[in-house]
């Protein structure tokens, strides 16, 4: 195997990823280009790619140093312990969003593609940004409270992964409601924007015992204050060799995590409540005491064995979890709305200074706007009348809304639903709060938005205005 036959002495992370291999071994120095079809981890043949050819730059009488060049290999394998992550173009992103925003499965709305487009960086790495405080106040926990452990982080991962990335490889069942349209940004038919950042577990932990993972993470949601179709998680994992009791790592796993939420939030009461998560068993859930009330801080549990062994673990045990970055942010911060964390008004982004987690000091509030729309959300006749097309949802209408008013709205809530008895037709009556963070908003404009919201739901949605 060619594993034997070259050590590797330099790699380096970018697109285009440059390898000098030497032989261990004297090589006939009749320096014929070799082909290259496979190599071990964690040079993997995603990384060499079949048929790579190792041209000879120097030759000397023991030894070949080789320089090979190639592109696309993928962006996450680097070298052990220094890893570095090409960082995600934004650019990149923008342009694959937009070249595939034809696509017939594509749902992913303008305001998406805006709010990637308006920010230089995303929050989480975004200096004196209190998303971005967190993120390394829980880094700089392990790397001062378990300095063992030496955990490699990503915050650079682009959020576009495939649908095999999300779901698949984390054994997510096929009928699973977060894979449908209404739960999930579609680019395609086979990538999404990642709903959660476990999305990267499978691919890094074929090169990496421990990892930190933050990033952006997309999901068609409820609107209130605090839902956002952006929001910001965490995902950490950690491999054990050998021969270590599923009990063991328990214990390891919710040490740990303990530690993290005492950091934190101090000396607070926590429990922890069994949970369910298709990619770990046991899984867990730890909630902290605060305020008055218990607080779900994050999700975990034990690696399932069919995850580490796709990814050629199959003797390595582990833990993983998984923790929501505006969530901890919106409590330790005391953030009363989720939309604050986009503003770029100076009297909250002069607020914060890296590493303090300070008290958010609220600036006057303004008047809320209410208005209602009711609309018939089916025709009553069978739902085969529907010819294929996707029965409304919910989230739809979120959407809807989101894409005409943005920011403006803050709350979308459904406070009537009925069935016309004599037709069978089904009603719903939504309330929309609108109210801007950072002015006044007049009455005029909001009978605009509203306008503008019934005729675009008139327009794209498979509803009928009452
Ligand atoms: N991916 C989960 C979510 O988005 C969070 C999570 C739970 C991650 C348990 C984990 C885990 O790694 O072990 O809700």
């Amino acid at each position: 195997p060619l594993s034997q036959l070259f050590s590797k002495s330099t790699t380096s992370c970018s697109r285009m990823v440059r390898a000098n291999i030497y032989p261990t071994r004297a090589l006939s120095s009749s320096v014929t280009p070799i082909k290259i079809s496979v190599f071990s981890r964690p040079f993997s043949s995603n990384v060499i790619r079949n048929g790579a050819t190792i041209r000879p730059v120097t030759v000397r009488p023991r030894s070949i140093s080789t320089q090979i060049s190639f592109t696309e290999a993928a962006p996450f394998l680097c070298q052990r312990r220094c890893i570095s992550y090409p960082s995600l173009r934004r650019s990149e992103v923008l342009s694959v969003l937009g070249s595939a925003s034809s696509h017939l499965s594509n749902n992913v709305p303008a305001s998406i593609i805006d709010k990637i487009e308006r920010r230089e960086a995303a929050l989480h790495v975004t200096p004196n940004h209190p998303l971005s405080i967190i993120r390394t106040s829980i880094e700089n926990y392990w790397k001062t409270k378990h300095p063992s452990i030496k955990f490699d982080s990503f915050n650079d991962l682009s959020p576009i992964v495939s649908v095999k990335q999300n779901f698949d490889d984390l054994l997510i069942p096929q009928d699973h409601v977060s894979r449908s349209q209404s739960d999930t940004y579609y680019v395609d038919d086979t990538r999404v924007l990642r709903t959660h950042t476990s999305a990267h577990q499978s691919d890094i932990l074929k090169l990496s015992k421990a990892f930190l993972v933050s990033g952006d993470v997309y999901r068609r949601d409820e609107i209130d204050s605090s839902h956002y179709p952006i929001f910001h998680q965490m995902e950490g994992v950690r491999i054990f060799d050998g021969e270590v009791s599923e009990q063991d790592i328990v214990s390891d796993l919710k040490e740990g995590l303990e530690g993290l939420a005492l950091t934190l939030f101090g000396d607070v009461e926590m429990r922890w409540v069994d949970a369910y998560f298709p990619f770990t068993n046991p899984s867990f859930e730890l909630e902290i005491y605060y305020g008055g009330e218990w607080l779900e801080v994050l999700g975990c549990g034990v690696v399932q064995r069919k995850i580490l062994n796709d990814a050629g673990l199959v003797k390595e045990k582990g833990w993983a979890f998984g923790l929501g970055l505006e969530r901890l942010a919106m409590v330790l911060f005391s953030i009363p709305d989720i939309r604050l964390f986009w503003s770029e008004d100076s009297r909250f982004t002069s607020q914060f200074v890296d590493e303090k987690v300070t008290k958010f000091i609220p600036y006057s509030k303004y008047p809320p706007c209410l208005k209602d729309i009711s609309f018939w959300i089916d025709s009553g006749e069978a739902a085969t009348s529907l010819q294929g097309r996707r029965p409304y949802h919910a989230n739809d209408f979120n959407e809807a809304v989101r894409t005409v008013a943005g920011d403006l709205v803050e709350r979308v809530e459904l406070v009537d639903s009925f069935t016309n008895p004599k037709t069978g037709r089904k009603s719903h009556c939504y309330r929309i709060t609108y109210r801007s963070m950072d002015r006044n908003l007049t009455n005029v404009e909001i009978d605009d938005l509203q306008t503008k919201v019934r005729e675009f739901v008139a327009d794209n949605l498979e509803v009928e205005l009452r």
